[in-house]
Order: structure tokens, then sequence, then C-alpha cells
């Protein structure tokens, strides 16, 4: 009976590890002989050989006699399959061997061949439904992979939940006691009028604790979304302006040079006006403190209607960020240290710093993320490709 076999998608290129000269000339004149071209047909006689055809050549798939001169049986097998996991492998057994080919299945081949048993036909047909089945083992690694990277994300937003939930709580517990001290403080000061700069500078002391203490616990409330917003229509340059204004003094003692780019002709945005200054506070108190000093803090505001490869990008896949849709950018750019990338995924998560020596807490983008978020915004943070430094992005829609 004459069929046709299966045709492939390309021209394939085999390597043939065969030790028997019959049993390799029946299948190179086969594959040679066979309608399909082959690309590249290269054979050897030990598993050596093959290891290194396979360092040389990017074979599709290898046909493997499982006995050869240095190697011997499922070891022949376990060994190639572990070292070229990507390439798809068909058995070749003796005759006797058919149960030892069906095992070898399961330890990385995708078909296999029992000698003087085959036709071209068969041949054929078992390269074509092992390449298939390579390329679908291929599909599924990669979706599992996929499934264990969401479920990873999802378990992570779950702690997420509990941590702000958590937070909110004690945070609230902290803020009433915070509170007392402070009072007390303030009143001390008042009554005591004492000319010992000691007890002056020991109270100057709590109060300035009792402030940064306030402060943390304010960044945990917003971060868990506990404080409501009070949006307006705002002026996002007008915003910009107060916030440089409130960091004046980290500024001055660095001497970092501020570059205003900002289009006075931009709409107004609905925000929480305060959040957002607090957002661009964070931003540029993270950029002066990876800048040099002398170096450069560079804020831009501009409107962009934005392209496919924008919302890929930034994953703007939230409603009203389609493609076409005009956006309100704000960049704030340094000329600092950057972030290594495999801190990058990382610079989000609530706790994660790498200023411990200097009293960093890691909450300042989590807290912008998360004031983001309430406003249907984007955060984004990369490093600048053209010279060192970072940019915090910042998206916003415009008012409706
Ligand atoms: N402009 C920047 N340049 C370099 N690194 C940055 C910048 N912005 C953020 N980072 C990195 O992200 C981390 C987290 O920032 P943040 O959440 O603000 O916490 P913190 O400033 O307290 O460390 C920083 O410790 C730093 O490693
Ligand atoms: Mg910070």
């Amino acid at each position: 009976m004459n069929m046709t076999p299966p045709k492939f998608a390309q021209p394939l290129k085999v390597l043939v590890v065969e030790d028997n000269p019959i049993d390799r000339r029946i299948i190179e004149t086969m594959l040679q002989e066979s309608s399909s071209p082959v690309a590249l047909l290269k054979s050897t006689e030990t598993l050596a050989g093959a290891f290194q055809l396979l360092g040389q050549h990017a074979f599709d798939v290898v046909i493997l006699d499982l006995n050869l001169p240095d190697s011997e049986g499922k070891d022949t097998l376990r060994s190639l399959s572990s070292k070229y996991p990507q390439v798809t492998i068909v058995i070749n057994t003796g005759a006797y061997e058919d149960e030892l080919g069906l095992h070898t299945l399961s330890y990385g081949a995708q078909d296999f061949l029992v000698k003087g048993k085959y036709t071209a036909y068969v041949l054929h047909k078992a390269l074509y439904y092992a390449l298939e089945r390579k390329r679908l083992e291929r599909e599924l690694t990669a979706a599992y992979q996929r499934l264990q990277e969401t479920q990873a994300q999802l378990l992570q937003m779950e702690k997420m939940k509990v941590v702000g939930a958590l937070a909110s709580g004690i945070a609230h517990e902290i803020k009433n006691p915070l509170a007392s001290i402070s009072y007390g403080a303030t009143y001390l000061h008042e009554q005591i009028h004492s000319s010992d700069a000691k007890i002056q500078s020991v109270l100057a002391n709590i109060k300035e604790a009792v402030c940064k203490a306030n402060g943390i616990v304010t960044d945990l409330l917003n971060f868990a979304g506990a404080t409501s917003l009070h949006k307006g229509p705002e002026n996002l340059n007008e915003i910009i302006e107060k916030s440089l204004a409130l960091i004046h003094y980290e500024l001055d003692k660095k001497h970092i040079q501020v570059v205003k780019r900002t289009d006075q002709g931009i709409p107004p945005v609905h925000i929480d006006r305060n959040r957002i200054e607090q957002v661009l506070i964070n931003l540029m108190l993270n950029a002066i403190q990876a800048s040099p000093p002398g170096g450069t803090l560079e804020l831009k505001t501009y409107c962009q209607g934005i392209t496919e490869g924008f919302c890929t990008r930034y994953n703007l896949d939230k409603a009203g960020f389609g493609a076409g849709t005009t956006v309100i950018i704000c960049d704030v750019e340094d000329n600092g240290t950057g972030i290594l990338p495999e801190h990058l995924q990382k610079v989000f998560e609530p706790f994660f710093t790498t200023k411990h020596a200097s009293g960093g807490i890691g909450l300042g983008l989590s807290v912008t993320k998360s004031i983001m978020d309430n406003h249907n915004g984007i955060v984004a943070i990369e490093n600048i490709t053209d010279h060192s430094g970072v940019r915090a992005r910042l998206v916003f829609q415009p008012c409706q």
C-alpha cells in the first residue's frame, strides 16, 4: 500500500544515533528518499558523538538507538533528554526491546520505532507525531508556568489585603496615643520655661520622633486605602510647585538643580490634591536620595494620545485607557544611581527598601501605587536608557 507521509512545516534537521551500520543505512535511505525534504542529516555511532553534534547544530529530532558502545538502555535516553531537553527524541529499539520502548516514553522520548518493523511511512509518521507531542509539551509547560505565576500573584494580592487590613487597624490604635504624646510634649514645651538647653532639646526630639511615627502611620492608612479621598478638578503644575516648595530644604542640601518642562496648557485632572502632592513628594525624595550632589531633577507635564504600544508597555488594561485616549503624563526624572534590574519588580512591594542604612522604610512607592490606583491612574518606575537615573511616570485621565 502506498500511503503519503505527513508533511512537515519545514525541512527537518535530523540526527541519527545508531551503531549498527545496516540500521543506520535504512533510516538514512528512508529519510533521503522521502518526499519531505530533509534540511540536515547527520549520524553518529556513540552518545559522545551525539553530544558533540548537538552542540554544533540545532536538530529538530534525534532518532536514538538505546544500546550504544558508550551507553546502555534507559541511561542513554536519560542522559540525552536531561542535557538537551528541547530536542524531540524518537527511540529506535530492537524487536526484543518492544517493552523497553514503551517505557522510554516516560523518560522523555516522544515516540519509538521497532527495528525491522517499520516502513518509510511509519518512520515519517513517528517523526511527525513526536514533533507535535514535543510542541504540545512545550505549550503545556509554558501554560503551567503562567498559571504558577498568576497563582503567586494572587497569593501576594491576598497577603497584601490581609496586611492592609491589619495595618489600618493597628494604625488607628497608634494614632491616638501618638496624639497624646505630641500634645504632652507641646504642653511641657510651653510650661517649662527652662533655660536648660538639654530639656528643650529632649522635648524637640520627642516631637520630631512623634511626627515621624505619625507620618509612617498615615502612610500605612493611605496604603490600606483606609482614608477617604476628596477629589476635584486640579492643575497638576500647581501641585508640582507646592510639592517643590515643601522639599526645597532637601533640594538645597544636595544642591540639586530643578529643570521644569511643564506644559502650562494641560487640562485639569480629577484628583485629591493632598494625595497627589504626597505622591510627588515621594517620587521627588526618591530622586533626590538617589542623585549625586549637584544632580538634576527634571519635571515634565504633557498630554499624549496613547498608542497600542504605550498601553502594552504600561499594562493599561483599565477602563478608559484604551489606545487613542489622551492622557496627562507627569515624569519625575533623575540622573542618579538607577535601579538594579532584579529590584525593579520589587520597588512597589511594601517595606522593600535598599536604604536600611539611612533609615528608609520602603513605603513611599507602595503608598504611591495605592494612591494612583485609587485615582484610576498609573505609576511606572523605569531606568532611563540614554543616561543613568530613573524615570517615575504618572499617567492620569483628564477630567471627563
Ligand atoms: N529614583 C530612584 N532611583 C533609584 N532607586 C530608587 C528610586 N526610586 C525608588 N528607588 C528604589 O526603590 C526602593 C523603594 O522606594 P520607596 O518605596 O520610596 O522606599 P524608600 O525610599 O523608603 O526606600 C528604594 O529603596 C530604592 O531602592
Ligand atoms: Mg522613598
